[in-house]
Order: C-alpha cells, then sequence, then structure tokens
C-alpha cells in the first residue's frame, strides 16, 4: 500500500507528513501509517520531544523521518517544504492534526467534577464545566492559530509538493465533534458555514475575527456561539468548511476531515475512553484512500456523518 512503480519500473515510496504528531493521535496515526509502508516525516514543535518520539517507534515496514514544525511560525512552516522539496520532491499525504483546546483550565477541579463520558459528548456538560474551564482571549488567538490558520499555513505551504504526488494526493484535516454545525446556536452563522458553493477563506476568516471581537466584548453567549470551548468549537467548524474549499479547488486530490473520536489524550484532560489506536483509524483511513475515493467529506471516526 505504500509503495509505487514508476514509469522507469523503480519502486516509489508514499510520503507523508503529520503534524502535532509527538504524542496522542498524531503519534499513533505516524505509526500505522508506517506499518503500511509509508514513509513518514514525524514533525512536532519541539525538537527534543520529536526526536525521543521518532526514536520510539521501531520495526515498522516504513521509515520515521523527524522534522521540526510548529505550525505557528511561517518560518519554520517554510523550512519543513524545502527539507521535503530537497530530499523528495513531492508529498503524497499531509495529515493536519496538530490541535489546541484554546482554554485554560482548573484540572483538579475537572477531575473532581467526575463528568462522565456521555455527558461531555451530549453538551449538558456545557454549564457544569463553566467554573473550571475558562475561556480566555489570549487562549482562543492561540487555538484559532493552531487549528485553522495553522492547518492553512502548512496547507499552502505543502500544495505545491501535493500536486506533484504520483499515487494521488490525499489531505487529512483532524477536526472534532465539536466542529459538527448543529450544536452552534446562532443560525445565520450555521447557515454560512453549510453553504458550500459561497464558502470562501475571506469569508471564514471574517467570522473568526467576529468570533474574537465578541469575545472580547464578552457577549459570545448572547452572540449565539457555542459555549462548550467555544474557540475550540469555531475553529473546528471553520477547519471543517476550509476542508470543503478546498476539495472544490483541487478535485483531483481527496481533502476530508475527520472527528477521531472521544480519545484519551493531554488535549482534554485524559476524560476520553478511547485509545489512541482507535482514535488514529480515521485519519489512517483518510490518508490510505483509493483514488476516486471520497473528497469534501466530514467522517465521524471511519464513518462518513453530516457536517
Ligand atoms: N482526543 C480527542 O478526544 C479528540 C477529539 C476530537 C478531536 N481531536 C483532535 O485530534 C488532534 C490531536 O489531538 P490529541 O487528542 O492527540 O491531543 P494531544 O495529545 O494533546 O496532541 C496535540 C498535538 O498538537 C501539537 N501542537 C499544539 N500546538 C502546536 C503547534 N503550534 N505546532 C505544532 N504542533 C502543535 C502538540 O504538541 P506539544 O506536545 O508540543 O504541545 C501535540 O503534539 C487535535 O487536532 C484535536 O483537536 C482530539
Amino acid at each position: 500500500m505504500g509503495t509505487n512503480n514508476n514509469s522507469s519500473g523503480e519502486t516509489e515510496e508514499k510520503i507523508a507528513v503529520v503534524t502535532g504528531a509527538n504524542k496522542g493521535i498524531g503519534f499513533e496515526t505516524v505509526r500505522q501509517l508506517a506499518r503500511q509502508g509509508v514513509t513518514v516525516i514525524l514533525t512536532a514543535r519541539d525538537e527534543k520531544r520529536g526526536i525521543e518520539a521518532t526514536a520510539s517507534i521501531k520495526g515498522e515496514v516504513g521509515r520515521v523521518i523527524f522534522h521540526q514544525l510548529d505550525v505557528r511560525d511561517p518560518d519554520s512552516v517554510a523550512s519543513l517544504a524545502q527539507f521535503i522539496q530537497t530530499e523528495f520532491g513531492r508529498l503524497d499525504i499531509l495529515v493536519n492534526n496538530a490541535g489546541a483546546s484554546g482554554v485554560i483550565v482548573d484540572v483538579e477541579g475537572l477531575k473532581a467534577l467526575k463528568i462522565d463520558p456521555m455527558t461531555w459528548l451530549s453538551g449538558k456538560a456545557t454549564n457544569i464545566v463553566q467554573g473550571v474551564i475558562q475561556q480566555t482571549y489570549e487562549a482562543a488567538e492561540v487555538c484559532l492559530d493552531t487549528n485553522y490558520y495553522g492547518c492553512k499555513r502548512v496547507t499552502q505551504a505543502l500544495i505545491p509538493l501535493l500536486q506533484r504526488s504520483t499515487f494521488g494526493a490525499r489531505i487529512v484535516n483532524v477536526s472534532s465533534l465539536r466542529s459538527e454545525l448543529g450544536r452552534i446556536p446562532n443560525e445565520e452563522t450555521r447557515s454560512k458555514l453549510a453553504n458550500v458553493d459561497n464558502l470562501t477563506e475571506e469569508g471564514l476568516e471574517t467570522l473568526l475575527q467576529r468570533f474574537l471581537e465578541d469575545l472580547k466584548h464578552g457577549v459570545i453567549e448572547a452572540k449565539g456561539w457555542c459555549m462548550m470551548l467555544p474557540a475550540y468549537s469555531i475553529s473546528k467548524a471553520v477547519l471543517n468548511a476550509y476542508t470543503r474549499v478546498l476539495a472544490k479547488r483541487y478535485p483531483d486530490m481527496c481533502i476530508n476531515c475527520v472527528h477521531p473520536g472521544y480519545v484519551d489524550t493531554d488535549i482534554n484532560w485524559h476524560t476520553g475512553p478511547m485509545t489512541v489506536e482507535e482514535g488514529a483509524k480515521g485519519p489512517v483511513m483518510l490518508a490510505l484512500l483509493p483514488n476516486g475515493g471520497p473528497s469534501g467529506r466530514y467522517f465521524d471516526q471511519t464513518e462518513m456523518a453530516e457536517f
């Protein structure tokens, strides 16, 4: 699955990049892709954590190579693109996995609430957590800059290399069920994000700026933004919409977004019940889609779902 024969009859390896891959779902996605024979560039913003993670992957079929990548830093993004250009001259798979929760949490207070996974997922925990999860403006800016602008920065820099894929390029944007449109109280925002024909990056970014303005003025609830992880939720909803914009722009690629499941990782303070092995299945399946597979779609783990 991870190799091809090129026109000269030589065996070519499939090349993938995974962002935010020093731990959690990203790390496991690297491992599962390498198991399928893919050469994977494991990226992490912290060099030490990334090198250690890379060294811990042993015995898989595909090679795992480390390269530093902070998705918030344009120089770091440019340096990764240059590295891939020099080493491989093309890219086949991009998994935009790096993510930030965008909130300040009293972890001990949260644990003491003993919220069960069903309550978390249903949205019923929104009021319960307000005392222990704080949405600050600064954390919201970091969240949007990582989850949406970071993904866009990396994608734009790597598109020219993906266009040279000999296998058919795949982009997987790791989203969240917090992105689902039914969770956004404001009807106008919902319909803007659902209107595929009129979606543009400018429109999406205007929406994000409006969110930040409302947050600054303390009116996010009054303006109908999602109150469970407000910045995270809108960042992932916009990421899904961006996925649809990209899929329309690059019809030869398979570009999809995926909720990996509710997984036991640092980003949710280990409240999720699923293992990272289960969580990586959706991203890996979409990274290895056969030619002619779906594009511009949202998946809940390995199943296609409604936005
Ligand atoms: N776990 C879940 O239940 C769940 C559910 C829905 C969606 N997701 C999504 O799944 C993805 C992976 O999250 P996870 O659950 O595996 O959490 P995680 O273990 O906390 O991993 C998050 C990763 O993102 C990296 N990251 C953060 N900011 C970055 C930046 N500026 N540049 C590069 N890397 C950065 C982190 O690096 P550091 O180690 O340096 O901080 C870490 O490697 C995220 O997009 C998340 O939103 C997770």
